[in-house]
């Protein structure tokens, strides 16, 4: 089974970007990372990072149309992108949300608040790069047909 890991802005400076809260693995090795988690719980995983949020969007609705898990760190955008809430609540194959550190205990307030977490059937933060592994885990446990990635905006 195909999974889709989705990475927002900022993310492919991972190793040099505030490495005191992100860790010193690079997104190169992040990507190399997940590919082999993926293998290991039989699926086949497709990595990518964007810094543009129409691209996201997009790769977001292909995932709907093809009923293609995600395992998404939207970054920034997790806080206040309407658009991407939208994108979220569309999507029938299961979603899981990852941060690398964990916003919620973060001071600034904005990352408080998070879009993707109502459309989630999961949400792992604050495990650093591990949490990649953990969210391939839950995708393999879930299938892609468990229904319970189905947005109900309600969760
Ligand atoms: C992040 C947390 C976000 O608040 C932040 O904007 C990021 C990364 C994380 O992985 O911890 O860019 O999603």
């Amino acid at each position: 089974m195909r999974v889709l890991v989705l990475n927002g802005p900022n993310l492919g400076r991972l190793g040099r970007r505030q490495p005191e809260i992100y860790g010193s693995t690079t997104y190169a090795e992040l990507v190399e990372l997940c590919v082999g988690w993926a293998r290991e719980v039989g699926l086949e995983a497709d990595v990518r990072q964007t810094n543009h949020e129409g691209e996201l969007l997009d790769w977001l609705n292909t995932a709907a149309d093809e009923a293609t898990p995600v395992i998404l760190n939207a970054a920034a955008w997790t806080h206040y992108s309407y658009a991407l809430f939208d994108a979220c609540a569309q999507l029938e194959a299961p979603l899981v949300e990852v941060h690398i550190s964990d916003p919620t205990q973060r001071p600034e307030v904005f990352r408080h608040t998070s879009v993707v977490t109502p459309h989630a059937a999961r949400v792992i933060a604050g495990q650093g790069v591990d949490g990649y592994r953990q969210a391939l885990e839950v995708v393999a446990t879930l299938g892609p047909d468990s229904g319970m990635g189905r947005a109900t905006g309600e969760r």
